[in-house]
Order: C-alpha cells, then sequence, then structure tokens
C-alpha cells in the first residue's frame, strides 16, 4: 500500500505520536528516514512510544515534545521547543483529536473538543508557520474525520455552552478542521506550503476512550474488533506527507489516499472566513505570527 518515498533529510512533528494513528504514522515516515517528532502529555509514555518507534522504524532519530495541548500555553511553549530544536519543519501533521461525551473546561475556559481538536492546530500551525514556509517545499497535514460530514458550525454555541453532545462537539471541530485547511491552502498560495485534510477511517486505537457515554463502552470494544488497525489507519496521512504524487496539492480532503468532496458549508468562504476570524480571537495569534492574509 505505502510507497516507497524517501523521507531522509525531512523533519516531521506529528502531534499525538504516542498511540494510535500519530504512532502508526511516526512509525511509516522514521522507516522512510525521516526525523520524527512527536508529542504527548506524559513524559513516560511518550518516551515509551519513542523506543517503539524507534525500534520497528530502525530509525533513532526519535524525539519526544510534552505538552497538553487543550492548554494554549502549552501549545506555545512546545512550539517554542520545536522551533529551537528543528532548524527546519517539512512535515507539520495535526493528528491530535478525540472525543468526549461530556462537556469539559480547558485552563483557558474554552469547551474541551473545540479547543484541542481545533484550536490547538490553528495555534501550533500558526506558531510553526514561519519556519514551514522557509523549509518549503513544506506540507501540513490535519487529521479530521469522516464526522465531518455530519458536522455544523454552531457560531451561536460554538462551546457547547447552552446545550453539550459529545457527536455535536466532535462532528463540528472535526468539520472545522478541513474549514481550515480550505483556508489555510488559500493562505499559502504561492509558498511552496501546501495544506491537505483527511480521514483516516475507522480504526481501532483508544480514541475516546478518556469518556465514553454511559453503557457504550462494552459496544466500543467489540465494535473495536471490526475496526482497520492503526497502521492502516495511518496510511492516508503518511501518503499525503511523503508521496510524491501528493506533492502540490493542496486545500483538498483525502480518505483512503483519494480526494473527496467535503461537507458543502466547508466550501461556503463567508462561513470559512468567519471560523478563522474567531478562531484568531481565541487564539491570540499577534503580529507576523498571524497566518498570511
Ligand atoms: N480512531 C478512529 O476511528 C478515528 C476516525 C476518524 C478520525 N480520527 C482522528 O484521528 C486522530 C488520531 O486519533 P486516534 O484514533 O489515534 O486517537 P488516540 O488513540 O486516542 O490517540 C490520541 C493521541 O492524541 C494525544 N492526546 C490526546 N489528548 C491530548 C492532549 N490534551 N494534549 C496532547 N496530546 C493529546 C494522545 O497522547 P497522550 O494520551 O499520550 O497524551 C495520543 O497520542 C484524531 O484527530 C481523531 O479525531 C480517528
Amino acid at each position: 500500500m505505502r510507497d516507497s518515498a524517501s523521507m531522509t533529510g525531512k523533519t516531521v512533528l506529528i502531534t499525538g505520536g504516542t498511540g494510535g494513528i500519530g504512532r502508526a504514522a511516526a512509525i511509516g515516515l522514521a522507516s522512510m528516514g525521516a526525523r520524527v517528532g512527536i508529542t504527548g502529555r506524559d513524559r513516560v509514555r511518550a518516551e515509551r512510544a519513542a523506543a517503539v518507534i524507534r525500534q520497528k522504524s530502525g530509525n533513532p532519530a526519535i524525539d519526544v515534545f510534552v505538552a497538553d495541548m487543550s492548554s494554549q500555553a502549552e501549545v506555545r511553549r512546545m512550539a517554542t521547543d520545536a522551533l529551537d530544536s528543528y532548524p527546519r519543519i517539512d512535515v507539520l501533521m495535526n493528528n491530535v483529536g478525540g472525543f468526549w461525551a461530556h462537556r469539559h473546561v480547558t485552563a483557558d475556559g474554552l469547551e474541551h473538543t473545540f479547543a484541542l481538536n481545533h484550536l490547538a492546530p490553528f495555534l501550533l500551525t500558526s506558531l510553526l508557520l514561519d519556519r514551514l514556509i522557509a523549509s518549503a517545499p513544506a506540507r501540513i497535514v490535519t487529521v479530521s474525520s469522516g464526522a465531518q460530514s455530519l458536522g455544523s458550525i454552531d457560531f451561536d454555541d460554538l462551546m457547547g455552552e447552552r446545550k453539550y453532545s459529545g457527536q455535536r462537539a466532535y462532528n463540528q471541530s472535526k468539520l472545522a478542521n478541513v474549514m481550515f485547511t480550505y483556508e489555510l491552502a488559500r493562505r499559502l498560495a504561492g509558498t511552496g506550503v501546501t495544506a491537505t485534510v483527511l480521514h483516516p477511517g475507522m480504526t481501532s486505537t483508544s480514541f475516546g476512550s478518556e469518556d465514553t457515554a454511559r453503557g457504550w463502552g462494552p459496544l466500543i470494544a467489540v465494535m473495536r474488533r471490526f475496526m482497520q488497525s492503526p497502521e492502516r489507519g495511518a496510511d492516508t496521512s503518511i501518503y499525503l506527507a511523503s508521496s510524491a504524487e501528493a506533492e502540490g496539492v493542496t486545500g483538498r480532503y483525502f480518505t483512503g489516499r483519494s480526494p473527496k468532496e467535503s461537507h458543502t458549508s466547508s466550501y461556503d468562504a463567508s462561513t470559512v472566513a468567519r471560523l478563522w476570524r474567531i478562531s484568531a480571537d481565541l487564539v491570540a495569534v499577534p503580529g507576523r505570527q498571524s497566518l498570511p492574509a
């Protein structure tokens, strides 16, 4: 399935590489020769994952960055660490994401799903953007979900304060990933940096296990047996990050290595621009670090 693109000499930063799809993507890209940085909340867990990635890929160049990305201060600190460590960044893979059945509030007072799944990649990308542009040709790959097709952006209640449903919050955040990518691609035109977004397919990982809806645990455990492996789940991420075929491809939504249509609203320029403005305000990205207009 995989193509044998060489990633030797390239640096890839993958958020959420301690398990699931992110770790499988890290193994795949490290096997192609990339230096790979992974992120996670817990140093011990992240170092353990890095050891597995080194062992399975045969590549010792695996780095660990620790941050709880639901906190904007931690995203900023992690971005500084990555910029200090990496003179170039060829691929940023915004992979962190999750599902929470109940409403949680982050250190910044924001709804957790929106903050982690959408605002964290928005902020991290903007903080690393100058380095990505300086490293061009470079790629920004964001992991969304097929759930984007069921989403809508509820501008009147973005944070689910009036009414929260885990599924609605997840769908909204994954649609926001798609809108973010389309607008990012538009703003990055001519820079040599591409932005693509993908659905990995239903994959057997720890997804949703931190806060599962009551009564769903046993059913999900059974469903996981019929889902694809993390290695298969990482295939489109790896393809978009490394393949010659995907070079120069930007502003597209993929599943199974193929471009697909996303939710109709993701093509609505005024909705996309409105979400962008609100997101930029919520992460308060200043001056030159703000993404090109
Ligand atoms: N699995 C599926 O069927 C499926 C389907 C469609 C889309 N997706 C998308 O695929 C992406 C990866 O999901 P997955 O299935 O691989 O999930 P997973 O097994 O739960 O892995 C999530 C990763 O994110 C990290 N993470 C979670 N919360 C974090 C936080 N607050 N700060 C920093 N890191 C955090 C975890 O690291 P630590 O726990 O070590 O911090 C872990 O490395 C997500 O964006 C998800 O929406 C998955």
